[in-house]
C-alpha cells in the first residue's frame, strides 16, 4: 500500500518553507507596525459557530465530525467567527479599539485546483471597536502596505460597500433571505444568472436596471458621482456612499490611491454589512483573489453587544504564489553561513569547538557529522551554499591558526584561532 497525502493538502520542503517563513515574518512585522497583537484560537470549534451566519457556501465546505463525547465539531474554515467567539468570551470589557491578528490553517472541502486547497493558511486581522470609515480605511491601508513591503507589484484593491446594493433591495422590499441569494450570485460574478434571478423574482425593471448597472461599475473616485446619481434619495445607499467616500479619503491621505471602486464586490460570507474589499492578482488565473475582508456584524449575530468590527485575511498560499508568479526576489537568509571542515580525524573535536563558538555568536554553522573525506567535505559545503569554509588542519592548529575560505571568491586566508569568530562575524554581518 502506498501512503499518500489527503487530496487538497500539501507537504512543504525546505526551500518552500524558507520562502513562506520570509513572507510570514514580513506580514507579521507590518501588522505589528499598526499595533496589532497576535492571538491563537483552536483548530476546531463547535460546528454551530460556523453554521450560524457564515452562509450557505461555507456550510457545504465544512469538515465536521463528532468526537468521542458525541459533540459536533468542525475544523475551522476561516478565522473571523472564532475571533468573534473569543472576543465574546474574553474581551468584551477591554478598552477599544482592539487590534488582533492571526496566522493559521483553515480547512474547506473544495474541489482542489491551482491556488485552491483543502488545507490552506490565512494571515489576517480583526479590529473591534473602531469607527467607520477611519477603521476601514486603515485596515485596507494595512493590507496594501503588507503587499508593498513584500515587493508585490501587480495587485488591485477593489473596494465596495454592501449598503448600496442592500439599500436598493430594501427599497424594493426584497426579503433578507432573497437578498442573501442575490448577494451570492453577485459574488460569483454571474451577470446573466443575476438578470434571470431578478426577473424570476418579479423585481421592477427600474430596480433591476439600477442593480445591474451598479454591479458593473468599476473605476476610480469618479465612479462615485455615477453612483450618487443612480441611488437618488435612497437614504441607506446614500449613507453607504458617504462611508465609501470616507474610506477612500483615508486611503488617499496615507498615499494608497491605487484602488478601484467596485460595487460588484459582495463577498462569499453572509456576515458582512458595510465596506467590503478584495485584492486580486490577475496572473494567478481563476484563484486570483489573494485577500478579502470588510465590516461585519457577527458579534451582534452571536448575541453580544454591538461593536463595529472590520478585518480581512490574506490567503497566505496565494500571496506566496503571487510573489513567485511575479518573479519577486525574496531576500532569503542563508541556511548555512559557515562550514567547519576537519581536514583529518584528529582535529574533529577542534572543529566542533569552533562550530560551537560560531553558533553561540549567532552564525548558522555546520560541521561534518558523516565522517566524509576532506574533498567530499568541500563539495558538501558547496551544496549547502555555505558562504565560508573554515579549514581545520593539524599543521595550522600548531600555529594556533585555521584557514578561512571565501566560497564566492575562492580566496583563502590564515586566521588566528581566537579571532575566527570576530573575523567571520565582520564578514557576514559586515
Ligand atoms: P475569504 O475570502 O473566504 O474570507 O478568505 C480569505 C482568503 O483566503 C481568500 O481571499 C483567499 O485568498 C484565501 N482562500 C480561501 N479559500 C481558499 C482555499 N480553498 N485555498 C487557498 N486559499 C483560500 C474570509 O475567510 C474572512 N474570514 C476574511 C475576513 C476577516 N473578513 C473579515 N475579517
Amino acid at each position: 500500500m502506498e501512503l499518500q497525502r489527503p487530496r487538497g493538502t500539501r507537504d512543504f520542503l525546505f526551500e518552500e518553507m524558507r520562502k513562506r517563513k520570509y513572507v510570514e515574518e514580513t506580514l507579521r512585522r507590518v501588522f505589528e507596525l499598526y499595533g496589532y497583537q497576535e492571538i491563537k484560537t483552536p483548530l476546531f470549534e463547535d460546528l454551530s459557530l460556523f453554521t450560524l451566519k457564515s452562509g450557505e457556501g461555507i456550510m457545504e465546505q465544512i469538515y465536521h465530525f463528532q468526537d468521542k463525547g458525541g459533540r459536533d465539531l468542525a475544523l475551522r474554515p476561516e478565522l473571523t467567527a472564532p475571533v468573534a467567539r473569543l472576543y465574546l468570551n474574553q474581551l468584551q470589557k477591554s478598552p477599544k479599539p482592539i487590534k488582533m491578528y492571526y496566522f493559521g490553517s483553515c480547512f474547506r472541502y473544495e474541489r482542489p485546483q491551482a491556488g485552491r486547497f483543502r488545507q490552506f493558511w490565512q494571515l489576517g486581522c480583526e479590529l473591534m471597536g473602531g469607527k467607520s470609515p477611519d477603521a476601514e480605511g486603515e485596515v485596507i491601508a494595512l493590507a496594501a502596505h503588507c503587499l508593498e513591503e513584500l515587493g508585490l507589484e501587480d495587485f488591485e484593491i477593489h473596494i465596495g460597500n454592501l449598503g448600496i446594493i442592500r439599500g436598493i433591495l430594501n427599497q424594493a422590499e426584497v426579503s433578507s433571505k432573497l437578498q442573501d441569494q442575490v448577494m451570492a450570485i453577485i459574488d460569483k460574478g454571474e451577470v446573466e444568472e443575476l438578470r434571470n434571478f431578478l426577473e424570476d423574482m418579479g423585481l421592477d425593471d427600474s430596480y433591476k436596471n439600477i442593480l445591474l448597472e451598479l454591479i458593473s461599475l468599476q473605476g476610480h473616485r469618479e465612479v462615485l458621482k455615477e453612483v450618487e446619481r443612480m441611488v437618488g434619495d435612497n437614504s441607506q445607499a446614500k449613507d453607504a456612499l458617504l462611508e465609501l467616500t470616507g474610506v477612500l479619503n483615508v486611503l488617499d491621505s496615507v498615499g494608497f490611491s491605487n484602488y478601484i471602486v467596485n460595487l460588484g464586490i459582495a463577498r462569499g460570507l453572509d456576515y458582512y454589512s458595510g465596506t467590503v474589499f478584495e485584492i486580486y492578482v490577475h496572473g494567478l488565473g481563476a484563484q486570483k483573489q489573494i485577500s478579502g475582508g470588510g465590516t461585519y456584524n457577527l458579534i451582534e449575530l452571536f448575541g453580544g453587544e454591538e461593536v463595529e468590527s472590520t478585518g480581512f485575511a490574506f490567503g497566505f498560499d496565494r500571496v506566496v504564489e503571487a510573489l513567485k508568479e511575479q518573479g519577486t526576489d525574496l531576500p532569503l537568509k542563508k541556511v548555512v553561513e559557515v562550514f567547519v571542515a576537519p581536514i583529518s580525524p584528529e582535529v574533529r573535536l577542534k572543529s566542533f569547538q569552533i562550530a560551537g563558538r560560531l553558533r553561540k555568536a549567532g552564525i548558522p554553522t555546520e560541521t561534518d557529522l558523516a565522517g566524509k573525506k576532506f574533498k567530499k567535505l568541500l563539495s558538501h559545503a558547496n551544496n549547502l551554499k555555505a558562504g565560508y569554509v573554515v579549514l581545520v588542519g593539524p599543521r595550522d592548529l600548531e600555529q594556533g591558526q585555521v584557514t578561512v575560505k571565501d566560497m564566492d571568491s575562492g580566496q583563502q586566508e590564515l586566521v588566528d584561532l581566537e579571532d575566527v569568530v570576530d573575523v567571520l562575524t565582520e564578514r557576514i554581518r559586515g
